[in-house]
Order: C-alpha cells, then sequence, then structure tokens
C-alpha cells in the first residue's frame, strides 16, 4: 500500500500508540482486500458502544487506549447501546450489567464519541453527503448511508470502526471505489405487485433480496416511489438476511437514475422477477411461528423516526394494551424528545406501550421477561430475534403489530 508521509509518521508513533495501533490494524485490514492506499473518511459510526458487543474486553481496551491519549478525528456516533440509560431498571435490566453499559458509556464520552445510541445517525447528528467517505459499522446505517444518500463506506467490524475513527481513514478498497458500487443482481417487480406495494413490503422485498443476493449489490426495478422509512426498511432487512451493503432503486437512489447507471452499463449476473407470490412466500418464511397469543411487539427497527411516532400515536389514540403484552416503540433520544414535544408521547404512553430509547429488543438482555412470542413489523427483528430474544416470531404489518398489542394475538399474514 501507498503510504503518505503523514502516516507513514503515524506509524512510527508520532502522534502516540492510539493512532500507531489502529493505522497497523486498518493497514492490515487494506493489505488483505487489496487496497492501494488509505482514504480519508468524514465520519466515523461505531457499534462497540453497546456492551452486548464490546464486552468486557471493551472496557479494558478502551481504558487502556485513554490513558494512551486517544480521541477521535472525526465526527464519531455511537450505536445503540445495551440499556435504555433512563428505563433500564423498568426493562428488568440486572443492576451489574446497567453499570458495565454506562462504564462504556463514560470511555466513549472521554474518547469524544457523540452519544447518539442509535442506528440511524443519519437522521440527526452524522448526516452524510453524497460521494462522501466514511468509516462506519452497524448495516442498516451503511446500506442506508451507501445506497439512499451515496456517501461510501464498507460494513466495518467493531473495534476497526473505532480504529477509524482515532485516525480518520479508512483502507481504499470495496465500496469506496466506484467501479465496485455497480449493481450485479437484477430484481424486476412484476407490474401486478408493483401496482399495490404496501409498506410492509418494502421489508419483506428487502429480506428477499438480502437472501438471494449475498453480499454482492440488487437492483430494484419498477417501484415507482419508496419514503425514507420503507427504504430504511428495505435495506436494514436485506442485510440482516444477506449481508447487502449497498442496493440500487432504479429512479428512486442517487446512483440508479437508469437501469443503465445502476448497473454500471453492464448486464446483471443474475434476474429474478418477484411477484405477489413471491412475497407471500418469504413473509410465511419472516414468521417462525404460528398466530396466537403473543407477548412482547417490538416495532422502531431501525430506530423510529419523528413519521413513525405520529403513525403509532395515531394507531393508538384511546386504545389500551393489552394485559400481558408488553409494546415497545424502539427510536432515540432526539426523536423520543421531538415526539413528546408534538403530544406523540403521551399518546403513545396513555395506550400503555412503552418508548425503548438508544436501544432495542435485540441490544438488551431480557432473558428475565421469559417472552414467547414476538410480533414485529421489521425484516430485521424478524431475522434475529429468534435467537437474541428466543422467541417465535410473527412478522406483520405495522398496524397489524399495534393491533396485536392491543388484543393481544396476532395471526400469521
Ligand atoms: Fe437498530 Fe436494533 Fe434494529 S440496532 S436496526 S433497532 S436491531
Amino acid at each position: 500500500m501507498r503510504l503518505t508521509d503523514e502516516e507513514q509518521r503515524i506509524l512510527g508513533g508520532v502522534f502516540g500508540e492510539p493512532q500507531r495501533i489502529s493505522l497497523n490494524v486498518l493497514v492490515k485490514l487494506g493489505q488483505a482486500y487489496g487496497a492501494d492506499s488509505m482514504v480519508e473518511i468524514a465520519s466515523a459510526h461505531v457499534v462497540g458502544s453497546s456492551y452486548q458487543i464490546a464486552g468486557e474486553a471493551g472496557i479494558a481496551i478502551y481504558t487502556q487506549l485513554l490513558e494512551q491519549g486517544a480521541r477521535v478525528k472525526v465526527r464519531t456516533t455511537s450505536d445503540p447501546g445495551s440499556i435504555d440509560f433512563a428505563r433500564w431498571r423498568e426493562l428488568k435490566t440486572p443492576p451489574e450489567y446497567a453499570e458495565r453499559q454506562i462504564k462504556i458509556a463514560e470511555l466513549l464520552d472521554q474518547m469524544g464519541v457523540i452519544p447518539t445510541w442509535t442506528c440511524t445517525p443519519y437522521t440527526t447528528f452524522n448526516v452524510p453527503r453524497f460521494g462522501e467517505d466514511l468509516g462506519w459499522s452497524e448495516s442498516s446505517a451503511v446500506v442506508f448511508a451507501n445506497s439512499v444518500l451515496g456517501a461510501r463506506t464498507n460494513r466495518l467490524a467493531a473495534y476497526v470502526d473505532l480504529c477509524a475513527a482515532l485516525v480518520g481513514r479508512v483502507p481504499r478498497f470495496g465500496l469506496h471505489l466506484p467501479e465496485c458500487r455497480r449493481g450485479e443482481v437484477l430484481f424486476e417487480l412484476d407490474p401486478d405487485l408493483s401496482a399495490n406495494f404496501d409498506d410492509h413490503h418494502f421489508p419483506a422485498l428487502g429480506y428477499l433480496v438480502g437472501q438471494v443476493t449475498g453480499d454482492r449489490i440488487p437492483v430494484i426495478l419498477g417501484l415507482r416511489q419508496a419514503t425514507f422509512d420503507q427504504l430504511k426498511a428495505f435495506g436494514a432487512a436485506a442485510a440482516a438476511s444477506g449481508s447487502v451493503a449497498l442496493y440500487h432503486m432504479v429512479g428512486i437512489t442517487p446512483e440508479a437514475r437508469t437501469l443503465d447507471e445502476a448497473l454500471g452499463g453492464r448486464q446483471p449476473s443474475e434476474r429474478h422477477v418477484v411477484g405477489k407470490r413471491e412475497i407471500a412466500r418469504i413473509m410465511e418464511q419472516m414468521s417462525t411461528g404460528q398466530g396466537g397469543a403473543v407477548d412482547v411487539v417490538g416495532v422502531g427497527c431501525p430506530h423510529a423516526s419523528i413519521d413513525q411516532m405520529r403513525r403509532y400515536a395515531t394507531l393508538l389514540r384511546g386504545k389500551r394494551v393489552h394485559t400481558g403484552v408488553q409494546l415497545w416503540i424502539c427510536t432515540n433520544t432526539v426523536v423520543e424528545e421531538m415526539a413528546r414535544r408534538m403530544g406523540y408521547v403521551e399518546t403513545i404512553e396513555q395506550a400503555g406501550a412503552m418508548l425503548m430509547v438508544g436501544t432495542c429488543h435485540n441490544n438488551c438482555p431480557l432473558g428475565a421477561w421469559g417472552f414467547r412470542r414476538l410480533a414485529t413489523d421489521s425484516g430485521k427483528f424478524a431475522y434475529y430475534t429468534p435467537t437474541t430474544v428466543g422467541t417465535e416470531c410473527l412478522f406483520t404489518s405495522t398496524e397489524a403489530c399495534l393491533e396485536a398489542a392491543v388484543t393481544g394475538r396476532v395471526e400469521r399474514p
């Protein structure tokens, strides 16, 4: 790899141990992937903020780095933690566990990480511009930044993301290179399906696309429009069921104004037609259990936007969550505050639902609840919660999820 004079000096230890160690890690990563140089990044986003991910090793490493003077060099935001800092007692989080997450928060604060505690940093303090290079982890955020905003980042792993933050660079390979951003697998929507494409079809389609595509780049043809939240839900599902880090939706996402642009002037390596039957089949797969009594409902994955909070409040107004059911809505502190000012939080809480802020069902230890069946409108929750929460999962629409919370029962869609 060609390194600049400054990078050589970093490796020589001129700027301290944290930078030397970090650049060393990143150079080795770059060498493994054939990078020819490093590229400066506009921002970083780190998942090692969660105690569930970082563990005791994270606390030891962060402590050592701080003793050696570590400070992030670029704007850096934190992914959800493993507790809701305000409600961890209500969520039955063991105090000793909460204390370790609080310790990580203190260490990251000292390094200069902005405590956003969200998987949607692009809505608040870390909003990338088109073409900017980034060093991000969090699969749902990476796929949104690449696909919807046109920024450039590979899916970094925990710790590697912090290395990027500490030196403000990443190795230049993969999605940092224009030639590696061309679509490869084409999904054509049947006109029958695209004419009646509902909100919950976005995560279902994302789940299907991720499963088929793996780590390649899918191109979706046939949708006329998609909202911010629908793109967010689609990408998160595709990044969970596969490892999609970039998708193109023709006529919707910025590097896909035409099919030819999305494919970079080449032919796709595969073509798939998706119709109502394929969507029905994937929705079957996304539900691991039968319908019946539900004890936990999870919405807001990725973290809910203010539009989604308005929708939840509208759907819950004048209703009451069923006894024995927990309806938890995941979001971040910025959206929580706005939703509180706008009266949505009051409506949601009057209905008996609870906000889960700065974390989510997949990041918190929920063993004490003994949940058996989860209903969700999120493709990412549907993919992970059977393992992380140990429940059956029923994937359905947002309306059906909130209805399930009120009636205490959920049906397979
Ligand atoms: Fe965010 Fe948790 Fe979903 S981190 S994307 S709400 S699994």
